[in-house]
């Protein structure tokens, strides 16, 4: 029997609603969810579905309504504002559809900010070597206005993924992008994801970008639906065990 593992992600009757005027909004209402470690899950469902404020809690970046998140063995509801802050900088990256590189920034100081605030030694070649490895060692210098939508992702990527975190939050990372453009961005976020073992949550409209994670889930009147499972690894698993 496979030993038991805390998931990294592990989210039990979560809760979220918004003020609106003088009533409350249930947006997520009881939703339940566990990633594991070093797997890939897809969260789809309709514009307004609640997928960025889910993206949101499991950051820390809102607080719930109600219901636990933890996430690494540790429960974000214990967590000050700059113990969350700490958590998302050392363990988390984060990818958002509309890049939020700062503008007044270089690709270079915008890949190497977070290390240098995480006082890492050499941030700068790491922050180039990454750079590097998404295909940009010749746009080191260019401000976000001088790059194109889908080299602002890649260094969004490069910024996300520089400290090597155990765990990637994409928010619909190629929804900005065009067919082309777009496939190339979700190529190299899979062939990172890959070489770094990176657990990946990854919020997307695209049904082909879902179908490559190991699971799909729906969001769906504020929980979460099983939309598919990787068959071909439980057919894997069924093989090898017999
Ligand atoms: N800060 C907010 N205040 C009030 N309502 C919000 C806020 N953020 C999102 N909402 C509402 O919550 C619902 C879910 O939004 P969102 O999480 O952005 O959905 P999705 O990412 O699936 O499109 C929407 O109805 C939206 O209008
Ligand atoms: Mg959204």
């Amino acid at each position: 029997m496979t030993p038991l593992k805390t998931p990294l992600i592990d989210v039990a009757q979560l809760h979220l609603d918004y003020p609106m005027g003088h009533e409350r909004v249930a947006v997520l209402k009881g939703l339940d969810l566990q990633v594991h470690a070093g797997t890939t899950v897809a969260i789809c469902g309709p514009s307004g579905s609640g997928k960025t404020s889910l993206m949101l809690v499991l950051s820390g970046l809102e607080r719930p309504s109600d219901g636990r998140v933890c996430v690494n063995g540790v429960d974000l509801g214990a967590l000050d504002a700059d113990a969350l802050a700490d958590l998302r900088r050392d363990r988390m990256g984060i990818v958002f559809q509309s890049f939020h590189l700062l503008p007044s920034l270089t690709a270079l100081d915008n890949v190497a900010l977070p290390l240098q605030m995480a006082g890492v030694r050499d941030a700068r070649i790491a922050a180039t070597a990454m750079l590097e490895r998404v295909g940009l060692g010749g746009r080191m210098d260019h401000r976000p206005a001088q790059l194109s939508g889908g080299e602002q992702q890649r260094v969004a990527i490069a910024r996300a993924l520089v400290h090597r975190p155990p765990l990637l939050l994409a928010d619909e990372p190629t929804g900005n992008l065009d067919d082309h453009t777009g496939e190339a961005v979700r190529h190299l976020l899979f062939e990172l994801n890959r070489e770094m073992g990176t657990t990946m949550v990854l919020i997307t409209h695209d049904a082909a970008f879902a179908a490559r994670c190991d699971r799909t889930l729906r969001l769906h009147e504020g929980v979460l639906v099983e939309a598919s499972s990787a068959v071909a690894t439980s057919e894997a698993d069924h093989a090898l065990s017999h």
